[in-house]
């Protein structure tokens, strides 16, 4: 063989070689995803552009279950049989697209949070993408249903007709976002600290740095 056919063999291995990792997807990537959302919930961006950038104590109104918080979560594991880690992930994905939506519905056009909120909207649903291919992906995931209970969360939450609101401040909503995620995801925060204990991230905790 030529050089020349051997370098275009080299090549068309390489290129067979590296197919395959453009359409499966690892933990890691998954991680690459949630971490890339992480940094956009940093607590001056929450601040700024969920609170500063809205009028005092300025409200906006949510189903019951778009409050999804710490506590929540410890509410449901304790009381939900057979309930996994990813169906709460999945829960966490759709209650926090929800969540955004409804924040960049009382956003007009050119308000300055406009962007911040797509942008996170954007990163959501690459999170999204890969946990989806995950789970098609993985070992033991033909369909799987999650447990009655969730499934009943999930279904209000989408159901149009709901008419229990309750007005929450944008940047409390954001925070619940920011720390669920923390515990939800915790194998991609490489930390001794429990992110879901509630205690975790009560204000006043010395341990914790201000900015969380
Ligand atoms: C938060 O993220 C923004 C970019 O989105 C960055 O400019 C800023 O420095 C970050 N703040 C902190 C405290 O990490
Ligand atoms: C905002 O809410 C706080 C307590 O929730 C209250 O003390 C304060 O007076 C409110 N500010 C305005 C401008 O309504
Ligand atoms: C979280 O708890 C609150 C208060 O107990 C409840 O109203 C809300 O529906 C719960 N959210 C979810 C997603 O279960």
């Amino acid at each position: 063989m030529t050089r020349t056919a051997v370098w275009l063999l080299g090549l068309l291995l390489g290129f067979f070689w590296v197919l395959p990792t453009v359409v499966t997807s690892t933990p890691s990537d998954l991680c690459k995803s949630v971490t890339t959302l992480k940094a956009s919930l940093n607590f001056t961006n929450r601040r700024q552009y969920m609170k500063h950038n809205f009028p005092i104590n300025y409200t906006i109104r949510v189903h019951y279950e778009e409050i999804f918080r710490v506590h929540n979560i410890s509410k449901l594991k304790a009381r939900v049989q057979g309930l996994e880690t990813r169906d709460l992930q999945e829960l966490w994905l759709l209650v926090n697209q929800e969540v955004l939506k409804k924040v960049l519905r009382v956003l007009p056009e050119r308000h300055p949070s406009r962007k911040y909120t797509s942008d996170l909207e954007q990163l959501l649903r690459m999170v999204q993408q890969v946990f989806q291919q995950q789970q098609l992906q993985g070992p033991e995931n033909e369909e799987r249903e999650p447990p009655e209970r969730i499934q009943d969360i999930w279904d209000r939450v989408r159901d149009p007709d709901m008419r229990a609101w309750k007005s929450v401040r944008p940047k409390a909503l954001l925070d619940n976002c920011y720390r669920t995620m923390h515990c939800l995801f915790q194998d991609c925060f490489q930390s001794n600290e429990d992110f879901c204990s509630v205690l975790h991230w009560r204000r006043g905790n010395k341990k914790l740095p201000r900015q969380a």
